[in-house]
């Protein structure tokens, strides 16, 4: 099994959920954690109104926080956008680019995502790129090109396995309670795997984090976590309340 340079990750997508009153999950998740050592890096991904209040209350806890998108410019006439570095200057240490429902929603294009995952880099923010194909796709044996296509489209040139992050996330495996076969997410990460390697080289693609996500739960986290070349989860819906989440975490325990 390849062993990537850093510990799994399990990392939690709150979406556009969450106002000042839910940093109370934040406390309960430190109380989760006082007298647990799991063996991977944690982090939560609030909505962006929430990143300065969020840092402030994780303090110098082991939680890490990023970003769920950035603009690929520094700054400009962009009514709405958020640039990579003032996700950077909130204390967040990494950012989500190219989640399918940002595709979804908001058109977003492997070379839009790359550029993206550039400004993340540029920022010094760990940037997790999410991959994944619609259940069409599947049904048409399409998913390892689709990966393929993806995966060339969205990882800009100066990744590595310190800067990068790719999720795996089948977009029908997104918030519908779902889950891919481990024998399935075990075929699509070891084909990132060795995609990855003739992007970034075989030495950062074997130490780069692969994380899968869709519908991870408490109930399923120990079977997905343990399938090979996955390296921690991104959570969405279960990442929202402490006690969920933390089942996730003990994965890991
Ligand atoms: P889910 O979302 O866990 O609610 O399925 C995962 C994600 O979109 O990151």
């Amino acid at each position: 099994m390849p062993k990537t340079k850093f510990p799994p990750l399990v990392a939690g997508n709150w979406k556009m959920n969450g106002t000042l009153a839910s940093l109370e999950e934040i406390d309960k998740l430190k109380e989760h954690l006082k007298n647990a050592d799991p063996a991977c890096d944690i982090m939560i991904c609030p909505p962006f109104t929430l990143l300065f209040p969020m840092s402030e209350r994780l303090g110098d806890s082991r939680i890490a926080m990023g970003g769920q998108d950035c603009h690929w410019e520094v700054s400009g006439a962009h009514t709405g956008d958020v640039a990579a570095e003032m996700i950077a200057e909130t204390g967040a240490a990494a950012c989500i680019v190219g989640h399918s429902e940002r595709r979804a929603d908001h058109g977003e294009t492997d070379e839009i995502v790359s550029r993206k995952a550039a400004a993340a880099h540029r920022a010094g923010l760990v940037a997790i790129i999410c991959i994944g194909e619609t259940i069409e796709e599947r049904e048409a044996g399409k998913t390892l090109d689709v990966i393929s296509t993806q995966l060339k489209g969205s990882v800009p040139s100066g990744s590595d396995a310190a800067n990068t992050i790719i999720a795996y996330e089948p977009v029908w495996a997104i918030g519908t309670g779902h889950t891919p076969t481990t024998e399935q997410v075990a075929e699509v990460h070891a084909h990132i795997r060795k995609e990855l390697a003739g992007i970034v080289g075989a030495e950062e693609a074997e130490g780069m984090r692969i994380l899968y996500g869709g519908s991870v739960k408490p109930a399923n986290a120990a079977e997905l976590m343990s399938v090979e070349n996955v390296n921690g989860a991104l959570v969405g819906g279960a990442s929202l309340k402490a006690d969920d989440f933390f089942g996730i975490i003990k994965a890991y325990m």
